[in-house]
């Protein structure tokens, strides 16, 4: 289904031509705006917020903004501890997040008046037996190889930083750059920063892109609302795929990946268990810890292939705790207060498109995959920069949509079938 005319054809915006609509003063074209970003995740509400602070009348469509995954991260900051082999580039494009975050914190919290929770506590990254050891040592060259910055600590060094850790940690890495916040005070602080700079809120699904002339022209909400922009950003996070009437052929190569994650949480009164967050190998699978200043103890997290699937199961809950427990003896005495499951935006080299796509108005910011959160502060700059000039800034050359260039059938049709799952924790190094 096509749109109806386009505010695009009438008042001449176009991607490198801003409005002079002052920022903080809410759209007067209800209907119209100059950006439609399609999705209020921690993407969606970052690009939206910097766009408005732009002078761009900007529109955000999602049921519930600030829901969805940022509700269920755990808000690492860990470009460093989370160094994959192959994942140089996308390095380069995490440190630059991590190098922003203090001032976009400050920009962010006095902006919204609420806090973010963020923590500049550092990483610890510890290993249990002899092979997770041997990972862990294997991470620490790569960082080495990459230039950055990890201390290698003997078992004992590490119970001495974090003494509820159990006796048998074998070694670790101290990172101290790798932080973390909150992303539920994250979103929310977004949202209301978003909703002061004058962003407009339809609080609807996105059921299909209007395309005009070959132009991205808006979309047509749940409802059948119709709603016209100059300019779209499709950051809908796992369900980027599959947005009906974008062309196949830029539809995004976005899949879900299922992550289980769980939250303990200290009495009040009680010292905190961690004073930072703790990663470990345990026997080749991954585990995290993220300590919270409000006593919450986040335990994350299991990837699974399992396409839509949002079951929180046994086998999931136990392993994280099994886990967790080899890890921190001591956590088995707190309450389990919540059990979640979410779903990460994968893309096919673990690294998030951004920018125009090949449709003229059409652009990206999705396929963050572990990294949303982490990467906030940089994708709401670049894409501002993208919405306001047309240009894609050189920190994300790399991440255009435009390195997938015929991407189709890469998304599961539908609900996850009962069965296996094809992969329930990570194997990779922390
Ligand atoms: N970045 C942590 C996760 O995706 O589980």
């Amino acid at each position: 289904m096509q749109s109806s005319r386009p505010t695009s054809q009438s008042s001449g915006h176009r991607s490198g031509q801003p409005s002079a609509h002052p920022p903080g003063q809410p759209s007067e074209r209800p209907s119209g705006s100059d950006v439609l970003i399609i999705g209020g995740g921690i993407v969606g509400l970052v690009t939206a917020w910097r766009a408005a602070q732009r002078g761009l009348r900007t529109a955000v469509a999602d049921p519930l903004p600030g829901g969805g995954a940022a509700q269920v991260a755990a808000g690492m900051l860990a470009a460093v501890t989370e160094l994959h082999y192959g994942e140089q580039t996308l390095l380069g494009l995490n440190l630059a997040s991590v190098q922003r975050y203090p001032d976009f914190v400050t920009e962010l919290e006095e902006a919204s008046g609420r806090g973010t929770g963020y923590r500049a506590c550092g990483t610890l990254a510890v290993a249990l037996d002899a092979d997770d050891r041997a990972q862990l040592r294997e991470l620490h060259v790569l960082q080495q190889g990459s230039g950055l910055t990890s201390d290698w600590l003997t078992g004992r060094e590490c119970r001495r930083l974090e003494p509820m850790l159990a006796p048998g940690v074998r070694g670790g890495l101290r990172v101290e750059g790798d932080h973390q916040i909150d992303p539920r005070r994250l979103s929310a602080a977004l949202l209301t920063a978003c909703e002061r700079a004058g962003v407009v809120f339809h609080r609807a699904w996105a059921d299909r892109l209007s395309v005009v002339r070959g132009r991205a022209a808006g979309a047509v909400l749940a409802g059948g609302r119709q709603v016209h922009a100059d300019q779209v950003v499709l950051a809908g996070g796992s369900r980027s795929g599959g947005l009906a009437g974008v062309p196949a052929e830029v539809l995004p190569p976005v899949r879900p990946v299922k992550g289980q994650i769980l939250r303990l949480t200290m009495p009040p009164g009680r010292p905190p268990f961690l004073s930072r967050t703790v990663r470990a190998v345990v026997r080749g699978s991954q585990i995290y810890l993220v300590p919270r200043e409000n006593g919450e103890l986040v335990v994350g997290a299991t990837t699974e292939e399992l396409g839509w699937d949002t079951t929180v199961t046994a086998g999931g809950v136990y392993g994280l705790l099994r886990d967790a427990h080899e890890l921190v003896p001591g956590i088995t005495e707190l309450p389990l207060t919540e059990t979640r499951a979410g779903l990460r935006p994968g893309s096919p080299d673990n690294a998030p498109l951004l920018g125009p796509t090949a449709l003229p108005g059409l652009h990206l910011a999705t396929g963050h995959h572990r990294n949303g959160v982490l990467l906030a502060p940089v994708t709401g700059e670049v894409m501002a920069t993208v919405l306001t000039t047309g240009e894609l800034p050189e920190v994300a050359r790399s991440f255009t949509p435009l390195r997938f260039p015929t991407a189709t059938g890469h998304l599961p049709t539908g609900p996850a079938t009962a069965g296996p799952a094809a992969s329930v924790r990570q194997e990779q190094p922390v």
